[in-house]
């Protein structure tokens, strides 16, 4: 069980003049927990899972694993962070599924005597257990995707980060990625994801973070979220889509 937290986390890139991707960022994420971040195109979602992936070094602000700067202890941050970044790329097409997995199983030090048992729980967690030595060239753009979590999966970490996990996806296997995704919550690890899909987020999602231009501008239920927007309707209580679009302004660069 771990909990992330993110202190006033700043990114700058330097474009023409002084770029702010993410301006003074922070919230925290309990084991158990789905948070989303939720905003537009640009808003600086992916910069800010990959200074939490440790990807990218933060301009200033910091990351704490339990506690600890993962800046002081890249030990810990191998150990308990893992990502799931969107995509079809990221593996060998021409090799099998399993053989995948243990090249990165290899690289994540897995020992040697896990790795056949891990590669297949992960396999089984994303339903791909019957292409196990299927090649990745035969794949579906849903398998692949499921690929990119199993290898997150093989490394058993508390915390789990998934960058539009589903998108692209058909209707059918985001349902099922999002059902794996409760049920890793369910066994206490701390998950943050960032969506584009609306239903996603209200599906998912126990706090929203809504980030506009860098800055986080709200951290709560969808609830919250749509009692922030205050928006209303007659007959049902507003949906997060509809209240995000009367919030949409205010998160425009
Ligand atoms: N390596 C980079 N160099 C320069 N600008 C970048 C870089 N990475 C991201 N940005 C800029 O930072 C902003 C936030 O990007 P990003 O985090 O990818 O947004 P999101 O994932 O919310 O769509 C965008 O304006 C993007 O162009
Ligand atoms: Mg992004």
């Amino acid at each position: 069980m771990t909990t992330i937290e993110v202190k006033n986390l700043r990114r700058t890139f330097n474009k023409k003049s002084e770029f702010v991707a993410v301006d003074d960022v922070s919230f925290k994420i309990n084991p158990g927990q789905i948070v989303a971040l939720l905003g537009p195109n640009g808003a600086g979602k992916t910069t800010t899972v990959k200074m939490v992936a440790g990807y990218l070094t933060p301009t200033s602000g910091s990351v704490l694993i339990d506690g600890t700067n993962i800046l002081d202890s890249p030990k810990l941050l191998r150990q308990n962070i893992s990502t799931v970044f969107g995509g079809e790329l990221g593996f060998y097409a021409r090799a099998t599924a399993y053989d995948n997995l243990n090249f990165f199983a290899t690289l994540f030090n897995i020992p040697r005597s896990q790795r056949k048992q891990r590669i297949e729980k992960a396999l089984k967690d994303v339903d791909l257990a019957e292409v196990t030595h299927k090649k990745i060239s035969e794949f579906s753009r849903g398998m692949r995707q499921r690929m990119h979590i199993a290898r997150a999966l093989l490394k058993e970490t508390d915390v789990i980060l998934l960058d539009e996990p589903t998108s692209g996806l058909d209707v059918e296997i985001a349902h099922e990625i999002r059902s794996l995704v409760k049920q890793l919550a369910k066994q206490g690890k701390t998950i943050l994801l960032t969506s584009h899909t609306m239903t996603e987020v209200e599906d998912l999602a126990d706090r929203v973070l809504l980030i506009g231009a860098g800055k986080i501008i709200h951290d709560g239920t969808v609830k919250s979220v749509v009692s922030l927007s205050g928006v209303t309707k007659v007959d049902r209580p507003a949906t997060l889509e509809e209240s995000y679009l009367a919030l949409a302004p205010e998160l425009r660069r």
